[in-house]
């Protein structure tokens, strides 16, 4: 394919941190004309966030802002605001996510963006959406996670709530907010109208832990649990209780050591039984006798033995890796993986060759290594680039825009872009 599937679509990308640049980096990855929008004094602030060189941008910036340009300016001066109308007059989409309120203190609240482009679409992320008695707090990850029901149910029962090491707040509210918009594209290309689009990290951590709501309904209405560790001999509560690593679904596994755990934070596989793989499951791990036997052949009848089961496992385990125990039970078709560590998947030869995990050249830099799309399409391949500088392409937006090169340089003299 040689034009991209998303080229033509102009994005205004008014966001900083995670969850609104992860929506406009992929929306550049697919072809659209990205505008990074950054205050002059710094930019965004990843750009500064967790530096592992004192003279470049982060790692945290570059990750979430590949394939995009960068427009440094001040939009609360007048000028500044003028060059944001002119821009927003001819965009397609504009992504923002700052505090509450911020764009109306701005002067460009959604009524007015939609006055001067009733062809725009217009992406909001907020920590909680606007029917929450809590819609006037600012929200980064992690609170997300505590509001929308991953942390009460994350973590082992005699623990606290704990946090995914997973973006289920930032990147997952921006993967939202990017189908959201891709619908109101195709709804306006029909009408000819935009709409607002807003996503709530709140929301989309809700809508990710949709199982766990499952659960709360069986737990009123029956009392129990029976896939929680809980089951049968532990006690329930009145809310669904952290489960440590139990399967979530209707399969029980746990994570399971393998040889060289006493050493190796990661020396563990998952291991899932199968309800309908139990005969050759345990047949793979040396014991064909529980295949017949009332206690072990119905996944009910195992329950009250999960863990003498998930033992006697790790007794098998304790002379293999996780990689070897991992080829033996594929053969038997055994859901399981090795827990794999950053540093596995960072060298991984397969994450390499998908394209999945990348090397991208980065201006001052030299290379980095970052995630690259985890969609991959038929006919097209996203080719990741680097990230802006702050301002890079300042002048040719304004150019763009009609401005001449003596009024850049005014603007520029003024600080009002960088
Ligand atoms: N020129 C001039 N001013 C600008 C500007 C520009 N180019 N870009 C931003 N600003 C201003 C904003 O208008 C705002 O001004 P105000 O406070 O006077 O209204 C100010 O910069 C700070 O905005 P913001 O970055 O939102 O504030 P913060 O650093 O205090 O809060 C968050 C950061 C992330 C907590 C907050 O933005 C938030 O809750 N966002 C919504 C949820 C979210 O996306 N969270 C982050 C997930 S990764």
């Amino acid at each position: 394919m040689s034009e991209k599937p998303l080229a033509g679509i102009k994005v205004i990308d008014f966001t900083g941190v995670q969850a609104g640049p992860a929506c406009t980096q992929m929306l550049a990855w697919f072809g659209a004309d990205v505008i990074k929008v950054e205050r002059p004094q710094g930019g965004d602030v990843t750009r500064n966030q967790l530096r592992d060189d004192p003279d470049l941008d982060a790692l945290y910036f570059t990750m979430l802002n590949s394939n995009k340009r960068s427009l440094a300016i001040n939009t609360k001066t007048p000028e500044g605001k003028e060059v944001m109308e002119k821009l927003i007059r001819e965009a397609d989409i504009l992504v923002e996510n700052f505090a509450p309120g911020a764009m109306d203190r701005m002067g460009l609240g959604w009524e007015h963006i939609h006055e001067l482009n009733p062809r725009l679409i217009f992406g909001s992320v907020k920590g909680f959406n606007d029917d929450s008695s809590w819609n006037d707090l600012k929200v980064y990850e992690n609170v997300a996670q505590a509001a929308g029901g991953a942390a009460s149910t994350t973590g082992f029962w005699d623990g606290p709530p704990t946090i995914s090491g997973s973006a289920l707040g930032d990147s997952n509210t921006g993967m939202h907010l990017m189908i959201g918009l891709l619908t109101a594209i195709i709804h306006r290309n029909a009408t000819g109208v935009g709409q607002k689009v807003s996503v709530s990290m709140q929301d989309a951590v809700l809508n990710l832990t949709r199982v766990k709501l499952r659960d709360q309904q069986r737990l009123e209405k029956i009392g129990y649990l029976e896939e929680y560790p809980q089951y049968p001999n532990g006690e329930f509560g009145d809310a669904v209780p952290r489960g440590g690593n139990a399967g979530g679904g209707g399969q029980p596994g746990w994570i399971l050591k393998c040889k060289g755990w006493e050493t190796d934070p990661n020396a563990y596989i998952y291991f899932t039984v199968q309800e309908q793989n139990w005969k050759r499951t345990a047949e793979a791990i040396g014991r064909p006798e529980w295949v017949e036997d009332p206690e072990y052949t119905t996944a009910r009848a195992r329950q009250p033995h999960i863990f003498e089961i998930f033992a006697e496992i790790e007794k098998w385990l304790a002379d293999k890796t996780k990689y070897e125990a991992v080829d033996i039970l594929r053969k038997w078709e055994v859901p399981c993986a090795p827990v794999l560590s950053m540093k596995e998947l960072a060298e991984d030869p397969d994450m390499r060759k998908s394209g999945t995990i990348v090397e991208v050249e980065q201006k001052g830099r030299g290379t980095y290594l970052t995630v690259g799309s985890p969609i991959k399409f038929s006919n097209f391949k996203p080719e990741i680039k680097g990230a802006p500088l702050l301002g890079e392409h300042g002048s040719e937006v304004l150019a763009d825009l009609g401005y001449d090169a003596n009024e850049i340089v005014a603007l520029r003299d003024k600080q009002i872009i960088v």
